[in-house]
């Protein structure tokens, strides 16, 4: 299900309680919503704007959202018993990294493709909503002892990507000076 709430305010911290070793991997959304709704904004502007978002994907991509999908799968899935969440988690990471790939490779066409664009945007957005508030909520709540067994792992995200760590006295505005526009 596609949801459109890009004129809503970001949530600064995940919404519902998190277990301790969840919450870089919790952090790390923040920036990917950013990143999703820069795409889905960018989609209908012009197509400097969607070089500027694609850009600023790719960066994040590289730096971060790469890396957090592979820890998901590797630390959270062998903990998952459900297929269900099991099946949607693999294949919505399989649908992103395609996108994402089609954007390392060729930057200049998907600049030129607003639906790839647009694509992008709003598949990472609820990729992101529904771990949130799907996938995350189940493996806390079935898994406690087991998430407490990889608090080191959790150590090792924090310490090596910046967007995992706890932000203070941080505003939209500053996490993106473009969010009024
Ligand atoms: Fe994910
Ligand atoms: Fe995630």
């Amino acid at each position: 299900m596609v949801h459109d709430d890009s004129n809503q305010p970001l949530p600064l911290t995940p919404p519902l309680k998190r277990h301790a070793t969840l919450q870089p991997l919790s952090r790390e959304h923040m920036g990917g919503l950013i990143q999703a709704r820069s795409l889905r904004q960018a989609a209908d502007l012009d197509r400097a704007s969607r070089v500027l978002a694609i850009d600023g994907f790719l960066d994040a991509w590289r730096s971060e959202i790469r890396a957090h999908f592979d820890d998901e799968e590797r630390l959270l899935l062998p903990l998952v018993r459900s297929s269900t969440l099991r099946n949607r988690l693999l294949h919505e990471h399989a649908d992103l990294r395609r996108l994402a790939e089609r954007c390392e490779r060729e930057p200049e066409a998907a600049a030129s493709d607003k639906e790839l664009v647009r694509e992008l945007g709003v598949k990472l957005h609820d990729h992101i909503r529904w771990e949130e508030r799907e996938f995350f909520e189940t493996v806390q709540r079935d898994h406690p002892e087991e998430l407490a067994a990889l608090a080191s792992e959790a150590a090792f995200i924090e310490s090596h990507r910046p967007g995992s760590r706890a932000r203070h006295n941080l505003s939209v505005d500053d996490a993106m000076p473009e969010a009024g526009k």
